[in-house]
């Protein structure tokens, strides 16, 4: 769970942790004024401790580290500084040089290509498949005849040779070293000419002895991102960093990094599941809504070129509170099951669960279904799931959000040959989204005989592009959607 959310409970006694492994001792004897309290989920820096970070509200977060010396620049003369010449807006720009890695879904999520001197975090859970992605793009990419090397401060070599036999890739030339010690590293790099691309597993791990701070500790993780990264802007090579998301406080995750890198990609997936996503949520040198699928399989993971089949592999048809949401992750539309389970509960203070979908859009939904459409909802607990450990964050899923509760609400399935998009007003008015023409495509490449989606209010609006035999239903208002569950005897009791 990369962004915000966080472990959601607080803690019941937030217990008061100094916990730096290896940096206590010198901690210890420090003043006062050399200690500073960070954040490890954020990187905010305050000045006393608390249970509680402001910044990403993240709990149990805040650890004591050691303050930096200060700034560099302060310790060198002043008129050491340079003039700096400005220049206009409209000069020469040639677009980045980019290598191509030869893994189309990384490459799509890297806007197309590795660029040149850039810098690339690569964040994921523990185990998620960090090390396997960035062997098998270090891989191709040494097969196509760049010079990568590869360092690894968490494995020894001998480990990542086993895992290099395991995924086939054992004869690539990559050039493999086991290492922490970011000094010895930053003169080896210095040392060597022509290398395309570094890969370092994982930042977490490196460490400056200039610093105090114990590795893994915000200060530590910065200042080795920040070394290495100045290193790859000089020396011309893409660098891919590895961070680990931490559950445990102490060690600092990657989003203190967040800032520093040109792109960021979070690596997600369900350990149940096989397939894996790429996300990119920063990008300096492409779009970040793209997405990569892969699936973990024992020859390391695979790229999965048709997404929506996968999505919808385990779906059963003619289930009451399952939907077909026709989505799009970035350029990709992407077909995916919704599904909602209401269970009774007279209690008077429902649960409302989410996986995979904003909790706070499911609350407006279920608003508007009562408000707007009459259905009673506040004696029931509502789950809503996207199958397969999908994450989607488009507005365009509320229709299906919407069919998947009206099917689960009336026990009657929804269409199983039936998709549905469209975004959902606080009126309970049904609004257009974009790309409709491509969803529609994708509905009708996978076998699917109808579509559920927003009313086309004709004005200088051509006639939607709909693959041919596809039959399209088109909603207004959510109303028109609740009036097809309702059962066709006792409309007036609904
Ligand atoms: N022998 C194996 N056969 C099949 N799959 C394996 C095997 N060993 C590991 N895996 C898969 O690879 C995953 C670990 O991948 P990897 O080491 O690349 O993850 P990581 O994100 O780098 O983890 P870490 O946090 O430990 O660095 C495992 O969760 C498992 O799914
Ligand atoms: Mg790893
Ligand atoms: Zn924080």
């Amino acid at each position: 769970m990369p962004r915000g959310a966080g472990a959601g409970q607080p803690p019941e006694a937030p217990a008061r942790r100094l916990d730096p492994p290896a940096g206590a001792a010198r901690l210890a004897g420090m003043t006062k004024s050399t200690v500073r309290y960070v954040c490890t989920a954020c990187g905010a820096a305050f000045p006393k401790w608390a249970g509680h970070c402001e910044a990403c509200s993240e709990w149990n977060s805040i650890v004591e580290e050691a303050a930096d010396a200060g700034p560099a620049l302060a310790r060198t003369k002043p008129n050491a500084a340079r003039k700096i010449a400005f220049v206009d807006l409209a000069g020469d720009a040639a677009p980045p040089p980019r290598a191509v890695v030869g893994i189309a879904e990384l490459d799509r999520v890297l806007g197309g290509g590795l660029v040149a001197g850039s810098a690339v975090l690569l964040a994921g859970d523990p185990g998620i498949g960090k090390s396997t992605l960035l062997l098998q793009a270090a891989a191709t990419l040494a097969r196509g005849g760049a010079r990568v090397l590869y360092v690894s401060g968490e494995e020894a070599i001998e480990q990542v040779r086993l895992r290099a036999r395991r995924l086939g890739l054992a004869d690539a030339r990559l050039e493999l070293a086991a290492a922490i010690n970011l000094r010895d590293i930053v003169a080896a790099l210095e040392a060597e000419a022509g290398v395309a691309v570094v890969v370092i597993d994982s930042i977490q791990t490196m460490w400056l002895d200039a610093l105090e701070s114990a590795p893994g500790s915000v200060a530590q993780v910065r200042a080795c991102a920040f070394e290495l990264i100045r290193l790859a802007k000089t020396r011309g090579f893409a660098l891919f960093l590895v961070g680990h998301v931490t559950k445990d406080g102490a060690i600092a995750g990657p989003r203190v990094l967040e800032h520093m890198v040109d792109a960021v990609l979070y690596f997600e997936g369900d350990r149940g599941h096989q397939f894996r996503i790429l996300r990119g949520v920063k990008n300096r040198f492409g779009a970040t809504d793209e997405i990569g699928v892969f699936e973990m399989t024992d020859r390391g993971l695979a790229e999965v070129a048709n997404p929506s089949a996968l999505f919808l592999a385990e779906r059963r048809g003619n289930i009451a509170g399952s939907a077909v949401f026709a989505g799009l992750e970035g350029t990709r539309p992407v077909l995916v099951e919704i599904q909602a389970l209401l269970a009774p509960n007279p209690s008077g203070s429902p649960r409302r669960s989410v996986v995979g979908w904003d909790g706070g859009r499911l609350g407006m939904l279920l608003a508007v279904l009562e408000t707007r459409c009459g259905l009673r909802l506040n004696a029931s607990d509502v789950y809503l799931n996207i199958a397969g450990g999908l994450r989607i964050a488009e507005p365009a899923a509320d229709l299906a959000v919407a069919a998947a509760l009206l099917s689960a609400a009336a026990d009657r399935p929804t269409d199983p040959g039936m998709v549905f998009f469209g975004e959902v007003g606080l009126s309970g008015e049904v609004r257009q989204v974009a790309q409709a023409e491509a969803r529609l495509k994708e509905a009708s490449k996978l076998g699917f005989a109808s579509a559920c989606l927003p009313r086309r209010v004709a004005r200088g609006r051509g006639p939607l592009a709909a693959p041919d035999g596809l039959v399209l239903r088109e909603v207004g208002h959510l109303a028109d959607l609740v009036a097809r569950f309702a059962p066709p005897a006792d409309k007036s009791s609904a």
